[in-house]
This record gives C-alpha cells, structure tokens and sequence, in this order.
C-alpha cells in the first residue's frame, strides 16, 4: 500500500464535533489505514509485554509503538536491516511507530547526560559510554522501518521551570532540524515534531510556532506525562491543539488514562500512546467503565461475572473474574488474558469516541463516560 504525496501520511477528517474540537479522521500509512482517534497499544522489544502480534491482530489493531532505545540495543540495526525491517522481523504487516529513544533514556537512566550533541548514557548492559545524537536516532529509526518516526527531543521534567526549560525548548527545535537532514526515508517513514516548553505557555506556544513552519506529515505534543496537575496539563494541550494545522494528525505522548483520552480527544488530538493499560494488566488489573477491577483482590475469588460482561474480547466471552483471581496470584497466564482485554478496553474506548464524533454526539458520550465513571453519590 502506498500514499500519495510527498509524506508518508495522508489524513482525512471524516467529521468534526459541532460543540468541541474532537474529529474523526482516517489516517492513511505505508502500512495501514487508522481510525482515529487512536490508542496505540506500546511494545518495547518487538512486541507487546504479555502479546503476541497475532493477538493484536485479533482485537483489529492497526498501530502499534516500537521503542528505538530497546530495538537499538537488540536486536540492533544491523540485524533489523538484514531482517528486512521491523515489520518483516516480528510478522506485522500493520503500521508501526517508534519514538526516538531519548526519552526513555532519560527516564529510564539516572546516568543519561544531555548536551547540545546528543543524548550521553552508559549503556545498561555493558556500561559502556554511549552517545544519542538526532543523526544515531533517525539511523536506527531508519533501519527499523517504522510508518511513523519520532525526532529527538530534549525531555525535561514537567516540573522545571526557567532557563533549563527554556534551553531544553530550543534545543528540541534544534534537534528537530537535524533530525530531518538525516531523515533517509520520508516517503516511506514519516517524521513527527515534538511541541516541548513544559508548563510554561509562552514556551509552548513559540515552541509550535516554530515547528509548524517545517513541513511535516503530523506534530506531537511532549512533556506531559510526568504527574503534573490536570489543570496545567489540559491547558498546555489545549494550547497546543489550537496552534497545530488542522490537517495535520496530533499525537500526544503517553497519555493513556481514560478520563484523559476522553478529554484530550475533546481537545483535539487524535493519537495516543502508554504503558499504563498493558502495565497494569500484569499487577493483576482490568479496566472497566467504572474505573479498575484489582483481581488479586479476595472480593473477586467467589464473583464468576466476566471481567466486563459488555466486552467482546476473548478474556471476557471465556473466564470468569473468580478464575482470573486465581491466576492473577500465582500464573502468568493471567498477564496475556488480562492484557488482551485491557487494550481491547483502549481501543473499544476509543471506537465508540469515534462513531459518537461520527454521530455528533460526541457530548453525550462524554457525559455518559463521567457517568459510569463517577456515580453520583459515590
Ligand atoms: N513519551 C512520553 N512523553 C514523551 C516526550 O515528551 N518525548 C518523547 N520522545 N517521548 C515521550
Ligand atoms: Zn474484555
């Protein structure tokens, strides 16, 4: 499957909310058609923790997130190249997204050390010095042969504030630009921006200012995922949304709470990523509309409900919350069946945000959403 057009995306806005700036488009990739809005389940070496691709494949999803820092390492570009890409290695004929690597690394290491070359770290496995620059980042992204490919962003904390903030800003701005010199395949991967400037408006809003005079097939918003107050988050995002061209898909970054999908769709953007569903699967938890089922619980040991008995998916139509109970304090079995109905959760969540865009009643989902979520009374 190809695009049209000289990025690797092409996006069609099916229909727009009357009362918010929640859309409903149909993002067209090498490797895939997506609906959006869209979770995209991640996957760290390859697949998703406690997935196989043919699960995935089942629940109909279309994207997925690769991570450049895990696949760099292992199974490294070299051999990714000689597999013929990403795609090919893990048997996913879908489309595919990696972020850049930086990130994780500064999240992940204490040992990462940012300066205007790149990102500097000891390498976990044989605590070698390495350096992350933009140029190393696009060449394994590259090699990997995602649909969607991440600049290198210099992520700080959302709760830094002045000159660091700053500095960090146009560093990202900086990056960005080296990132699409080295850029070898944008026909074939496209290159998403990433809006940093933390909690601070001014900075966010130059920030995309500056991004949107690149010529790009899609923009991120970054920075947002580290435990800052709702407030603050809802109104960088929104911020955000209301610079980014509306043709042009919004991806925000590790968000994956549902009371914050629903808001952020509201807000307008259209993709979404996190480690929160599948995560939590493995501690023993469901997501349900009102809120998490902990399995592990006693409460659960005699219930024979299904997790939720309004869900298709193969935990719910089979095994009954007594049975998961069981599992979840001794088998790892437990950890698929519960994250097969955890990203089956996202994505059902997700659809029905779409069709009720559709159906322009995008508020009344919304209000039935808080609803379940919060009862009254309770
Ligand atoms: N994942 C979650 N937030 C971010 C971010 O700000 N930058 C990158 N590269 N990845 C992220
Ligand atoms: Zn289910």
């Amino acid at each position: 499957m190809t695009t049209k057009g000289k990025h690797a995306l092409s996006l069609n806005i099916v229909a727009q909310c009357s009362k918010s700036k929640a859309r409903a488009c149909l993002m067209t990739l090498p490797h895939a058609q997506v609906d959006t809005p869209v979770f995209m389940p991640v996957g760290t070496q390859g697949t998703l923790k406690g997935l196989v691709p043919d699960q995935l494949r089942e629940l109909d999803c279309k994207i997925m997130l690769g991570n450049t820092y895990h696949l760099g390492h292992r199974p490294g570009p070299e051999l990714l190249e000689k597999a013929g890409g990403l795609h090919k290695f893990m048997s996913w004929d879908r489309a595919l997204l990696t972020d850049s690597g930086g990130f994780q690394m500064v999240s992940l290491l204490e040992l990462a050390q940012i300066t205007e070359e790149g990102v500097k770290f000891k390498s976990p496995h044989n605590g070698t010095e390495m350096l992350l620059t933009p140029e190393k980042s696009i060449e394994i992204q590259n090699s990997i042969g995602a649909d969607i490919i991440m600049q290198l962003d210099d992520v700080v904390h959302s709760s830094i504030e002045g000159e660091r903030l700053e500095e960090a800003m146009y560093r990202t701005i900086r990056w960005l630009d080296r990132c699409l010199a080295a850029h070898q395949r944008p026909t074939e991967q496209c290159l998403f921006p990433i809006v940093q400037g933390g909690l601070n408006a001014e900075l966010r809003k130059k920030c995309a200012h500056e991004l949107i005079k690149r010529d790009v097939g899609g923009y991120a918003i970054g920075g947002l995922s580290g435990g800052e107050a709702k407030e603050d988050f809802w109104k960088m995002v929104k911020l955000s949304t209301d610079l980014l061209p509306e043709d042009k898909p919004r991806y925000l970054m590790g968000v994956g709470f549902a009371v914050d999908l629903v808001v952020c769709v509201a807000l307008g953007c259209d993709m979404f990523d996190c480690v929160f569903p599948t995560r939590t699967a493995r501690f023993g938890c469901a997501l349900v509309k009102t809120g998490q089922l902990n399995l592990k619980n006693a409460s659960f040991a005699a219930d024979f409900k299904p997790v939720d008995a309004e869900c298709p998916c193969s935990c719910c139509k089979n095994y009954t919350r007594a049975y998961l109970h069981v599992l979840a304090n001794t088998e790892t079995a437990a950890c698929n069946i519960l994250t097969v109905h955890n990203v089956a959760y996202q994505l059902r969540l997700m659809r029905t945000m779409r069709q009720s865009i559709i159906e322009d009643k995008f508020p009344d989902f919304v209000q039935g959403f808080f609803d379940d979520m919060f009862p009254s009374g309770q």
